[in-house]
């Protein structure tokens, strides 16, 4: 560890690699709760088709892009970190999705660590789509021109702004103190060069929240619960064990898929507990522009490096066209498009809480 640094930088740098090592060896996902995909069934269009007459492309920060996914952010920081993040780049520049890398505040508090985060010097990839990241709570108090030059140290292409209240309130060194958020996003995306995203980081975003970032920011990406749980990782780091009683806290993913989508107007990742390309194939269907995984990719990374990532995803890809062969769909556009049957209890879910159901997706109820 760097002698020089203060004790906050030390500790941001140390709890990234105490992250990656929970994740790796302990029980990180909800326990009680899913992600109500289940309760989403997606219509045949009619006509199936062969897997090869499928396409997956489509676009993203008004690039084009190989498939409708994307590796959500998760490391960097540390320089044993940083062979994570090559790896990871190395497969999303082979396959061509975007990557995010974890929160840049460990590079703002030690800027030799920015190395770390760079995937496309890494890489060697100018192309591929790069997503920064800062925590909310943050961003309070680092001004545009800190954020800027993190961005541009990395050759960033968008920024993920992370909230995380349930996180910071189990989180050992945590800071709950979230006021002025919303109007540091805010001016944020008005003042920097880059795309907002605003992100979660598996406990989901209401349409609420949704709504009152219409027209302010480029994209949200829900990260809702039923797959990794933070206060569950937090809580193994924590002396108290209160974070056990709210461990599955959380909107969960389909819901909060369907709560933005019906009250924000810019592109909407489904995300949080995406395990499978049927999981894909929801919420591209409920009309999201992408759907994004972290620990699934982790734990690809840890197993087989780049190659464990590229097989992971090329594997969902081939099950993505798979899935849309069967039901006639031969792209994306026509996926999102896609009549969705909604079974209890998310139907009854999405009536208490007077979601309108976007009409683009013409989904139609149903009982289970
Ligand atoms: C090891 C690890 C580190 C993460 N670090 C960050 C981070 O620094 N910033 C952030 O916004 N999200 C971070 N996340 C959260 C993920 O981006 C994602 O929101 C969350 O894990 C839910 O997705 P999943 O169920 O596919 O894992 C991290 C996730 C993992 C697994």
């Amino acid at each position: 560890m760097d002698d020089h640094l203060d004790s906050e930088a030390a500790q941001t740098m140390d709890r990234k690699v105490q992250h990656i090592e929970i994740v790796a060896k302990r029980r990180t996902q909800y326990v009680g709760k899913t992600t109500l995909f289940e309760c989403v069934e997606v219509l045949p269009k009619g006509g199936a088709l062969e897997s090869s007459d499928v396409t997956l492309n489509t676009e993203y920060l008004s690039k084009g892009i190989d498939a409708p996914i994307a590796i959500s952010g998760m490391t960097g920081g540390h320089d044993a970190l940083f062979k994570i993040n090559k790896n990871i780049g190395e497969a999303a520049r082979r396959l061509n999705i975007p990557m995010g890398v974890g929160s840049q505040r460990a590079m703002i508090e030690n800027p030799r660590l920015a190395y770390t985060y760079d995937v496309k010097k890494a890489t060697g990839s100018n192309d591929m789509l790069l997503i920064g990241n800062i925590g909310a709570s943050k961003l309070v108090v680092y001004e545009n021109e800190r954020i800027s030059k993190a961005l541009e140290a990395i050759s960033a292409d968008a920024i993920a702004v992370h909230t995380n209240p349930g996180q910071e309130s189990v989180q050992p060194e945590g800071d709950i103190d979230f006021r002025g958020a919303y109007e540091r996003i805010c001016e944020l995306a008005k003042g920097i060069d880059e795309p907002v995203i605003l992100k979660e980081v598996g406990n989901g975003i209401s349409k609420d929240v949704a709504m009152r970032f219409r027209n302010k920011i480029y994209a949200i990406d829900v990260q809702g619960a039923g797959g990794t749980t933070w206060i569950g990782i937090e809580t193994y780091r924590s002396k108290s064990k209160e974070g056990l009683v709210f461990w599955d806290w959380g909107i969960q993913t389909a819901l909060s898929t369907i709560e933005v989508l019906s009250a924000f107007n810019g592109p909407v990742i489904s995300s949080g507990g995406i395990r499978s390309s049927t999981d894909i194939l929801k919420g591209i269907a409920l009309g999201a522009q992408l759907c994004s995984m972290a620990e699934p990719v982790l734990k690809a990374e840890l197993h087989n490096g780049a190659k464990g990532v590229y097989d992971y995803i090329e594997a969902l890809e081939e099950g993505l066209r798979s899935r849309m062969a069967e039901l006639g769909f031969s792209n994306v556009d026509e996926l999102r498009k896609a009549r969705v049957l909604i079974r209890e209890p998310l139907a009854s879910i999405l009536r208490q809480r007077r979601v309108k159901l976007n009409p683009m997706h013409r989904s139609v109820y149903g009982r289970a």
